[in-house]
């Protein structure tokens, strides 16, 4: 642990995508210093080999597997149930997990998967959880992290059409899943002001993470092209542990807002007010037959 990094034994807190790239990193961190570390992937065998490279890592043996797949909101659904069971109170959940995908396909669900893997699943997980991050938020504050993207800047949501059935492109679907991370927490931030809860979301950087090679040629072409800017995944996760864990002043400040390098950055100027409160309605009509 850091001098300057809070001691964060007695506390819980949970990453998506955490099998790898950023969120691998950042819960090694949280792990390091002392939280109740949980960890959430859609593969067993990736899922485990972290959980073992974090205890390792770490030395605390309070890390815990979780298995779903976000593109499929039953998936979500029961690792929520699971997680609720087991940790009622949560102190900071880091909505994480994220990629492209090289051509549009429909979820047995009936969602386009980039926008349900990187939007709806979290969306559906925070809603889920909200009632242990207030349960951690009576005794201090509650966070709430989206990893967003300088990507949010590609294109405005189009809501007739949030599934791009038309024209999909890789990176219109990811840059729109972005912006709906750093909507989401704008929202979030605006109905839970009262509970004591902090949502912020990011730009980790261009990181050198295993994502370059998943999201078919596109994002590949990307990878090289970026590859020379890159910064290392330790850089990528340093504003996520950031949000997720600084003091209670610092993050106080954090309220809704979009972030890089630690600073609050310039964000679209189609990621409006409006946007967030219809993307927000949006997404609850999607997973109402998930909340009771
Ligand atoms: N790297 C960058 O330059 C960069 C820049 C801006 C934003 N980001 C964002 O940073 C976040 C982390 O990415 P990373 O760069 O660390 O890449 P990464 O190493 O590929 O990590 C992404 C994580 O998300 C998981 N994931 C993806 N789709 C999932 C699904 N449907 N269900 C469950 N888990 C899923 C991946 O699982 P698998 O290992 O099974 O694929 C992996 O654990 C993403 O949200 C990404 O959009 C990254």
């Amino acid at each position: 642990m850091n001098k300057r990094e809070q001691d964060l034994s007695g506390k819980t807190y949970l990453v998506t995508g955490a099998n790898s790239g950023i969120g691998l990193e950042a819960a090694k961190n949280f792990a390091s210093r002392g939280a109740t570390t949980l960890i959430v992937s859609r593969d067993k065998t990736r899922g485990e080999d972290a959980r073992q490279a974090i205890i390792e890592h770490s030395a605390n043996a309070q890390v815990y597997l979780y298995i779903a797949d976000f593109s499929l909101l039953r998936s979500v659904n029961k690792l929520a149930d699971s997680i609720l069971a087991q940790h009622p109170t949560i102190h900071a959940l880091c909505n994480n997990a994220g990629g492209s995908n090289a051509v549009r396909t429909v979820t047995s669900e009936g969602f386009e998967t980039t926008f349900v893997s990187n939007h709806l699943g979290g969306f559906l997980l925070t809603m889920r959880l909200l009632p242990a991050l207030r349960s951690a938020a009576q005794s201090g504050i509650a966070r709430v992290v989206f990893t967003s993207s300088y990507g949010h800047k590609h294109s405005p949501l189009n809501f007739d059409d949030l599934g791009l059935s038309k024209n999909y492109k890789t990176l219109k679907a990811y840059g729109r899943s972005k912006l709906m991370n750093l909507l989401t927490a704008r929202e979030l931030q605006k109905r839970c002001d009262d509970y004591n809860i902090v949502a912020s979301s990011f730009h980790p950087g261009a990181v050198r993470t295993p994502i370059w090679t998943k999201g078919g040629p596109v994002a590949r072409i990307l990878g090289i092209v970026l590859k020379p800017f890159m910064v290392s995944i330790e850089q990528g996760a340093d504003t996520l542990i950031w949000l997720a864990s600084s003091d209670a002043d610092e993050s106080v400040g954090a309220n809704g807002h979009y972030f890089v390098k630690r600073q609050r950055a310039a964000i679209a100027p189609f990621a409006s007010d409006e946007a967030a409160e219809k993307l927000w309605n949006h997404s609850i009509d999607l997973v109402a037959p998930y909340l009771s």
